[in-house]
């Protein structure tokens, strides 16, 4: 490599330099995201090593999403026959729908070492930079909840991306140089649970982007049987299919409940788990048959009770719920439409009647 030792000891000391461009402030918090009430929400310590654990290895092992499967390996076969590194790749989706774990395939794939970072723990300039300044030839670049990088970071990302380069300006005012410095060939991967706050220059550098989706209810009992026997868990068929219900179709969720069965299985000594300590642990965590949690109850009950069931803006949803707009679109809204629970509509969202038969409320009647 042509970077020796003495040029990276070099680097390192310019880039410890504060620099800033003449007459920008930096942000070094990005408020814009609140923490949104569900059970994804803040894992515990013991959430975390279990989703490492059960964190699939391979591809065979990493169930459902075939298409996004197929076309990856695609762009890393066509990569390494080239002798190149990959295009940057963008996944966005739910939290807990398995975009960690692509990253790693990925960079299990490409045979590549991958550093870890996230958007909010690159508060400044110089974070990034001293975090490309560090990459060797062939690197994994992964950043999770890329949507919560600050502009001024951002603006030094867009040059690696493009041209590999790195531009540091040192020094203000008058007295400012910019030096540019080479990176060695590298992948970004970005990962977000909120594309739509991503800024748009960012989200056109990425070569492929990949939407994770909901899974099916049949891969989820996959995985949920993956899962328990991982764990060593016994559990009937009956009970599968409870937990993989409840599960918003999401790895992660069904994962958490699982991990909680056991806890309660062991409270009541049963041997395994069975549908009736399935139930128990749906009941005891307020999780309904199909997986809504009080949040989404919320929501359907304002909308039929204060909105005589819509349509209603999702503004004036956001508010009475004491909400942000934006979790309410982009993180509750979509199981509720998966489900069938709600529509959007030009007027705003307009309950369907499977919510009140779930919610056992009566429709009122509608002026036609
Ligand atoms: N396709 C899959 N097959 C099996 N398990 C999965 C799959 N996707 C995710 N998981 C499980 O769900 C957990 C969460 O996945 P992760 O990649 O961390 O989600 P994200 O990064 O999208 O929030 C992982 O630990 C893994 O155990
Ligand atoms: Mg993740």
């Amino acid at each position: 490599m042509p970077g020796s030792e003495n040029s990276t000891a070099a680097w390192q000391q310019i880039i410890k330099v504060e620099f800033l461009l003449p007459g920008m402030q930096e942000k070094t918090m990005n408020n814009k995201e609140k923490e949104p009430k569900t059970i994804l929400k803040n894992g515990t310590e013991e959430d975390q090593t279990i989703d490492t654990i059960l964190r699939p290895t391979s591809w065979d092992d990493y169930i459902g999403q075939k298409n996004i499967k197929r076309n990856l390996k695609i762009i890393i076969d066509a990569a390494i026959s080239r002798g190149e590194v990959s295009d940057h790749l963008l996944f966005y989706g739910q939290a807990g729908l398995g975009k960690t774990t692509l990253a790693k395939l990925v960079a299990k794939e490409m045979r590549s070492s991958m550093k870890i970072t996230s958007g909010p723990a690159i508060e400044k300039m110089g974070d990034l930079a001293a975090i490309l300044s560090n990459l060797e030839s062939g690197d994994i670049l992964f950043i999770d909840e890329a949507h919560r990088l600050n502009r001024m970071v951002e603006e030094v990302l867009y040059p690696a991306m493009e041209s590999r380069k790195l531009h540091i300006i040192i020094g203000k005012g008058a007295g400012a140089r910019t030096i540019s410095l080479d990176i060695p060939p590298f992948t970004l991967v970005a990962a977000t649970t909120r594309a739509d706050l991503l800024s748009e220059p960012l989200r056109s550098r990425f070569g492929a982007t990949f939407r994770l989706d909901y899974y099916n209810e049949s891969d989820i009992e996959a995985i949920i049987k993956r899962s328990a026997s991982i764990l060593g868990i016994e559990a009937s068929p009956e009970a599968v299919k409870v937990l993989a219900k409840a599960s918003r179709f999401t790895p992660r969720v069904a994962n958490r409940l699982l991990k909680r069965t056991r806890d309660y299985m062991e409270v009541y000594k049963e041997p395994k788990v069975s549908e009736k300590i399935a139930l128990k642990t749906l009941e005891i965590l307020e999780i309904d048959a199909i997986g809504l949690e009080a949040h989404d109850r919320l929501i359907l009950s304002t909308i039929i009770d204060k909105f005589g069931g819509g349509p209603v803006g999702v503004n004036t949803i956001a508010a009475s719920i004491n909400e942000d707009r934006g979790i309410v679109e982009n993180v509750y809204e979509p199981y509720l439409l998966r489900l069938g629970l709600i529509r959007r509509t030009t007027g705003g969202r307009l309950v369907e009647p499977l919510a009140y038969t779930h919610l056992g409320k009566k429709p009122k009647d509608r002026l036609l």
